[in-house]
């Protein structure tokens, strides 16, 4: 890390409603935050807005899970970028694997709403990760390259400035997942580093955060984050109480 910015942030995924949302970001609203650290939440929809005033002030960014990429339309059920802008988000989580298993996410439609969240002025917070069995087979790195490459397709030099990536592999996220080994997360974010530095050049691809997530929690959040190529933390379980979330922005 060293040279950039560590990013300590947190996915509500499909936890805390309005009501319980909104004690918690009053309870965010409080931390005093180390200069050298950017904390991110990302909340459910229901509670976006509530959660994005109550930050407003505050350093610390808060972004929606999911959008889709017309800014409005016949689309039962989904969310336009406008929407997610008008509830004051900074930021979009783009192709969680959650999203890429369950809801038919894939690299194309992940790069359209990455060109829908830079044209209406959110950071697009790409999720990018392998499956068990594409690590076993060792394609991790063509894995993500691909992604990284389909997500960022027609992206102007100008915007790349306003790109987050989070590796997240697959077979470490969650109850069932185990933690990356930081070696390898290590080996993974450096070959990421590459292929941005080919689409974006190498001054640009080193301001571009690369965080990991997955089954991070108090004690392995301060290692991933001293990795050289490893610009913060993406975390789930451990940073839904606001008590854990303080704790690993501490512990960075
Ligand atoms: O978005 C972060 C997430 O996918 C990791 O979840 O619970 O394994 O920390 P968790």
């Amino acid at each position: 890390m060293g040279r950039r910015t560590a990013w300590v942030g947190t996915s509500w995924k499909m936890n805390k409603g309005p009501a319980e949302a909104v004690v918690a970001a009053r309870a965010l609203a409080e931390l005093s935050i180390p200069p050298h650290v950017q904390p991110f939440v990302v909340p459910p929809f229901t509670s976006l807005k509530d959660v994005c005033s109550i930050l407003r002030d505050k350093n610390i960014l808060v972004g929606a899970q999911n959008m889709h990429w017309e800014n409005e339309g016949a689309w039962t059920g989904e969310v336009s970028p406008p929407m997610v802008k008008e509830c004051g988000a900074a930021l979009v989580e783009l192709g969680h694997s959650e999203r890429r298993t369950y809801f038919g996410e894939t690299d194309q439609t992940v790069n359209l709403k990455v060109l829908a969240a830079l044209k209406y002025g959110l950071k697009p917070l790409i999720c990018i990760g392998d499956t068990q069995e594409e690590y076993a087979f060792n394609v991790t790195n063509e894995v993500l390259a691909r992604q990284v490459k389909i997500a960022l397709h027609g992206v102007k030099a100008h915007e790349f400035e306003n790109i987050l990536l989070a590796y997240e592999p697959v077979w470490a996220i969650g109850e069932k997942g185990r933690p990356a080994e930081a070696d390898f997360v290590q080996n993974c974010h450096e070959q990421v580093r590459q292929t941005l530095i080919e689409l974006a050049g190498e001054e640009t691809a080193e301001r571009i955060p690369v965080l990991y997530g997955g089954s991070v929690n108090l004690e392995n959040a301060p290692h991933y984050a001293a990795l050289p190529d490893v610009d913060g933390v993406f975390v789930g379980r451990a940073a839904w109480p606001v008590a854990g979330f303080k704790a690993i922005i501490e512990s960075i």
